[in-house]
């Protein structure tokens, strides 16, 4: 089921009375990121899938957003759907997203789950990236920009094995709003750094790597994992920055095993 709230299309799966789940997707991508999750986890929980504003079905608007502006859209969709502590399960900018959402309100989760995510802010190398994606996005169109940044999202065995999703998600994300790609580039450009809040996370904690990622590595998300009390860490085989797309039945394990021990 989809409602708009907040100008923002929300997918709903599950049984409204179950305990929730918020998954929130990465960039340049939208909330069908966690089909499989979401097909498996909709038996014994809510989902709650929103695409980030600008991005998917959620209009773009003015195409002025801040990590403060996505955090607030989150806590519009808990406050709209009412959710009693749901779990939040963010990848990549979602894990950046879910990341300052626990710095601002964490009494609000259960739990949380971050995906292929990192929570440190973009370095001056990485600040000079986004602005020129930026530029290369006004100046090429989305699609040349789109095609780069998914290709080096996903690992050599998804690409070789599932060509055509691949393809097609390239040219979903192609097809999406430049002005909402480029508002979530400048977003990132301009979020805060989280890795002081980390020692400070109470809730229990998943946090889950594709051992090919080359974007948030292994080595990246374990330091992350250490820093937080009591966090459990995953390493998902055959698998690049998309781990929930690339290896489903692992990540999906991971999750259930974690969610079985709540
Ligand atoms: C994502 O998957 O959301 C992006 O890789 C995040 C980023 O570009 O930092």
């Amino acid at each position: 089921m989809k409602e708009i709230i907040n100008g923002l299309s929300v997918f709903l799966e599950g049984n409204n009375k179950s305990k929730s789940i918020v998954f929130i997707h990465g960039f340049p991508y939208d909330h069908t990121m966690w089909k499989a999750q979401i097909d498996e986890l909709s038996k014994n929980y809510f989902c709650v899938a929103y695409d980030i504003r600008g991005l998917g079905e959620s209009s773009a608007g003015d195409g002025q957003y801040t990590m403060e502006s996505f955090v607030d859209d989150l806590e519009s969709v808990m406050n709209e759907l009412k959710l009693n502590k749901p779990i939040l399960c963010g990848l990549s900018m979602g894990g950046y997203i879910g990341l300052r959402a626990l710095e601002r309100f964490e009494q609000k989760f259960s739990a949380v789950i971050l995906c292929d995510t990192r929570s440190e802010a973009d370095n001056n190398e990485g600040k000079l990236k986004r602005a020129g994606a930026i530029k290369r996005i006004s100046t090429e169109g989305l699609a040349p920009f789109a095609k780069d940044f998914i290709t080096n999202c996903y690992g050599d065995h998804y690409k070789q094995n599932n060509k055509d999703d691949f393809e097609n998600r390239i040219a979903k994300s192609s097809s999406f709003d430049p002005i909402g790609v480029k508002g979530s580039l400048l977003a990132m450009l301009g979020r805060n750094d989280t890795t002081e809040y980390l020692s400070q996370v109470k809730i229990p904690a998943l946090v889950i790597c594709g051992e090919h990622d080359a974007l948030t590595p292994p080595p990246v998300m374990q330091s992350m994992a250490e820093k937080i009390n009591g966090a459990e860490f995953v390493i998902i085989k055959n698998s690049g920055h998309m781990s929930p797309i690339e290896n489903p039945l692992e990540v999906n394990k991971a999750i259930n095993e974690f969610l079985n021990k709540l």
